[in-house]
């Protein structure tokens, strides 16, 4: 039997990785998204790593998203729902099937799940047992990440103790530590006044996992018949997506992520026509069942303001529950002067004021945004109140894929998008 087969089958047979009715769950709180009644906060790495995989990179980046959704949440006065690119985002889609250097020419590197990141033949040469080692990496992830928020790291009366050192002594982790303060305030008023804060809801957090459906094989091994429902889920992960490169309507991705009753994400660029939106629409949810579908845009900064509303309105005519979420970054990436693959904060912050600014002109929600961003003190993209410049780039240029914004300039965006969020109107378009 050829190797990837004989891969495709013992995977078939491992545990699942997370059970349908989490991910049915998630679909409930994205059907309140789609209706204006919570926001979505999907974040993490652009590729996860196989080199260095360890406990306390996967705890600050939770750190940092707990963070943002605390001042997500207190802001917009709405649940924030917690979904990570995490525990599975290993296989990369390349504009080019392959690199030249000097001459040489090789496969593009596709993600941990496929290939290796350095330039040579048999590093670049895809190994199926990659798709077992992605397994077994995000088990002992989503094992750690439920540990984390349920075990008591997320409870907000530790929202103090999210604020990291580096973060922590910038003018956005003093915002951070007033807004904590107030919350901690709060919460001991609660309690003073007799009302109990022994609730679940404060002493754990709901996060669920997601990265993008790229590896059919993968994805269709750990595809399992719900034993309640007798429905079929992707077990890979509580929501995956469909990437920019792979959205076509007859294509092999759309087929199979037709058939899985997991929510499902669709990214939506620059190109897109509102025939092909509602294409997507009819094709991923042919039920209209809130919460199933959300179109992920992403435009660049300077083409939002012309290319979303014809999309907004051609989905509200056609009456489609969609959650509408912003991804900023894929649109405004670019190669510095230094050489480097960067985004800039301003850009970023622009595309999402450009996204809120065509949802209120359309009656519709600005549902959420979907951001590459990590835990550590990284030096990828350029800008932020404590200004990465691009002579910084190189000092911890650490990304295999795509630049990431740093904690700091996380927290940074989401204090923007909470001031966006005060100002948006929140009743959905009728
Ligand atoms: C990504 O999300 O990492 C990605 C490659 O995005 P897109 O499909 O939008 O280009
Ligand atoms: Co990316």
């Amino acid at each position: 039997m050829p190797e990837l087969e004989q891969v495709e089958k013992a995977l078939s047979s491992l545990p699942p990785l997370v059970f349908a009715g989490e991910a049915r769950s998630l679909k409930e709180q994205l059907a309140k998204v789609s209706m204006g009644e919570a926001f979505v906060l999907q974040a993490g790495d652009c590729a996860e790593s196989f080199d260095g995989f360890n406990a306390d990179a996967i705890r600050e980046k939770l750190r940092v998203i707990l963070q943002m959704a605390v001042v997500l949440t207190y802001s917009s006065g709405v649940p924030t729902v917690k979904v990570g690119r995490i525990a599975g985002q290993f296989a990369k889609p390349r504009s080019k099937p392959t690199e030249t250097i000097d001459g040489t020419e090789l496969p593009s590197f596709l993600g941990h799940m496929v290939n290796d990141l350095p330039f040579s033949e048999g590093d670049r040469r895809p190994n199926p047992e990659r798709l077992v080692h992605a397994y077994n990496q995000s088990a002992s992830t989503l094992n750690l990440l439920r540990a984390f928020t349920k075990g008591g790291f997320a409870d907000l009366h530790r929202v103090q103790a999210w604020n990291q050192e580096f973060v922590a002594s910038s003018a956005q982790g003093q915002r951070y530590n007033e807004l904590a303060a107030e919350i901690d305030r709060a919460l001991r008023f609660m309690e003073a006044a007799g009302v109990s804060s022994n609730h679940p809801e404060i002493h754990e957090a709901d996060f669920y996992t997601s990265h993008e459906a790229l590896i059919l094989e993968y994805e269709q091994a750990l595809t399992r018949q719900d034993s309640l429902t007798d429905e079929w889920y992707d077990c890979s992960a509580h929501m995956v997506w469909i990437g920019e490169r792979t959205r076509q309507l007859d294509g092999a991705h759309i087929e199979f992520c037709r058939g899985i009753k997991n929510p499902i994400g669709c990214k939506v660029g620059p190109t897109a026509t509102a025939e092909e939106v509602i294409g997507l629409c009819e094709t991923l949810n042919p039920d209209q069942e809130p919460g199933r579908l959300t179109l992920i845009t992403r435009m660049g900064a300077d083409t939002i303001a012309e290319k979303l509303p014809t999309l907004l309105s051609a989905v509200k005519q056609a009456d489609h529950p969609v959650v509408w979420i912003s991804d900023p970054m894929h649109g405004n990436t670019f190669t510095s002067e230094s050489g480097h693959k960067t985004r800039h904060l301003d850009d970023v912050t622009t595309e999402v004021s450009g996204f809120f600014a065509a949802h209120r002109e359309a009656g519709t929600w600005a549902g959420g945004i979907h951001v590459e961003l990590t835990g550590d003190d990284v030096t990828e993209c350029l800008g932020g109140a404590e200004p990465v410049a691009d002579g910084d780039l190189g000092r911890r240029y650490e990304t295999m894929c795509d630049p990431r914004l740093n904690g700091r300039q996380g927290l940074d965006l989401a204090f923007r998008v909470s001031e966006l969020l005060r100002e948006h109107d929140r009743t959905p378009a009728a």
